[in-house]
């Protein structure tokens, strides 16, 4: 049999390659009778052949491992990927669950590195303000290593949508006039304005908040590695502030001499940073050595879930049975919440559980241990293990499940009732609702029903704005 030449472009050709795929799979063409192409601008109508096929449909991982799989830079992604289709249509449906099949494994770790591009992207785009515009307009450079511009829209639009900003980078630009998004062609470095007064915002801005008892310049190249310092402002002051650090650190410990000893849990938990935890498992190694900062809890209750879950919920603390069996939410609110999730579409097990503080905090009364509230100084005290859990999950959605959680995310007290919906926590996309316990708190039926059916459409947002289709569940290779 002779091969079939598919043609796609040469970037992230999602729409392309879903209709070169359901033209295959109408066909019936296995992979080794497909022979992929990249070219910059292919025929103007695209194949002919490739209309009208019908949609295939696939599991929503699969679909999702797609839609991340194409961004990717490799010449080989098409190809990888519709093996990847062939399989799990054939026979194979629940392929992507064997992590040691060599094709899964590779199409997952393509995957993992565009979504770190991704993540690296939203953290290190800056804007300056174009010189000589009348109306204020604003760059940035920038250098993906992969093709994921048309994949970071959405969060830059979330982030600056009442801005007019164009993202210029050799795979393309991307312009948004605070109403429309409009693509363009590649650019070069010099298009994008230089120095200016907005810099100085944000060098000021970095200096402030760089603390030089953290200074580990293995540790900071690796996560902001120096491909990125020149397209930061800020990275000017890097080298300066690393030559300074070791004088910065003594001034600071000086200053620290006369601190009230209450800070003392927070020197500790700082002095374990030593060595920044890289992984989740580290991470949990530096909880559980510090111990409860109140006695009394069994252990340490860890975050649970995927290691790159697209969704992350924080809720306040362990209860009485979390406590006991090690694992967030498995009492009777973690009850509740499993319910609500399964009824809004989430997989409890795809997402990312946690909680502002990791130890149960509570008053015996009898045989009785009755929760106690985190004081602000407790969920302080916990914040810096939450910011590191997010930035190793790095998940496109951040969940406040009640007001400690959205304390430990904002560092403000802010009634639930008045910031309920979408959130920007730093810089994550956030969305903040109640913590399930608070449905168990209520007094009569008819207001916990009320209360339960908001909660279930606060999660089926949540669901779709961590992108799934809203209908289906799919995405979008299956849909039209
Ligand atoms: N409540 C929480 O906030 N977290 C848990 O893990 C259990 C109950």
């Amino acid at each position: 049999m002779s091969l079939h030449r598919i043609i796609l472009k040469n970037g992230a050709d999602l729409d392309g390659f879903r209709r070169a795929v359901r033209w295959l799979m109408a066909e019936e063409l296995a992979p080794q009778h497909t022979a992929w192409s990249l070219e910059d601008a292919p025929g103007l109508f695209g194949d002919d052949r490739l209309r009208d096929a019908p949609p295939v449909p696939l599991p929503r991982s699969v679909a999702r491992l797609i839609e991340l799989g194409v961004c990717h830079s490799s010449p080989e992604r098409y190809a990888l990927l519709y093996q990847l289709v062939w399989r799990v249509l054939n026979g194979e449906r629940d392929l992507l669950e064997i992590a040691s099949d060599p094709l899964v494994h590779r199409v997952d770790t393509m995957a993992r590195g565009v979504r770190r591009d991704l993540h690296k992207m939203y953290a290190f785009v800056r804007f300056r303000r174009m010189k000589g515009e009348h109306l204020e307009r604003f760059a940035a450079w920038y250098e993906p290593e992969h093709f994921i511009l048309e994949a970071s829209a959405p969060f830059f639009i979330d982030r600056f949508r009442s801005l007019d900003w164009t993202i210029l980078t050799p795979i393309g630009s991307m312009r948004w006039d605070r109403r429309e998004l409009s693509f363009g062609p590649a650019a070069r470095r010099g298009d994008a304005p230089d120095e200016d007064s907005v810099e100085e915002g944000w060098r000021g801005y970095y200096e402030s908040v760089f603390n030089p008892a953290r200074v580990n310049p293995t540790a900071m190249r690796a996560e902001m590695p120096k491909k990125y310092w020149r397209n930061l402002p800020e990275a000017a002051s890097i080298p300066g502030l690393i030559q300074t650090a070791s004088q910065r650190v003594e001034a600071m410990i000086e200053q620290e001499a006369t601190m009230p000893a209450k800070r003392t849990p927070e020197r500790a938990l700082e002095a374990m940073w030593d060595q920044e935890p890289r992984t989740l498992q580290e991470l949990n190694a530096v909880i559980a050595k510090a111990g409860p900062l109140v006695p009394g809890a069994t252990q340490a209750v860890f975050g649970e879930g995927p290691e790159h879950a697209d969704i992350v919920f924080v809720g306040e603390q362990p209860g009485d049975q979390e406590d006991l069996q090690g694992r967030p939410f498995v009492g009777p609110a973690g009850k509740l919440f499993d319910r609500a999730l399964r009824e809004a579409g989430i997989d409890r097990r795809q997402a990312y559980l946690t909680n502002a503080v990791k130890h149960f905090k509570f008053e015996q009364r009898g045989h009785r241990r009755i929760h106690a509230k985190p004081t602000a100084g407790e969920v302080k005290h916990y914040r810096p293990w939450l910011m590191k859990e997010l930035e190793l999950v790095r998940p496109r959605l951040v969940v406040a499940l009640g007001g400690t959680a959205l304390l430990a995310l904002t560092g403000k007290s802010t009634p639930i009732s008045r910031s309920r919906g979408r959130a920007q926590f730093g810089p994550y996309r956030g969305y903040i609702t109640v913590h399930p316990s608070y449905l168990l708190r209520l007094p009569d039926e008819a207001t916990k029903r009320e209360a339960y059916a908001a909660f279930l459409d606060d999660l089926r947002r949540i669901h779709d704005l961590a992108g799934a289709d809203p209908e289906t569940g799919e995405l979008p290779l299956a849909a039209e």
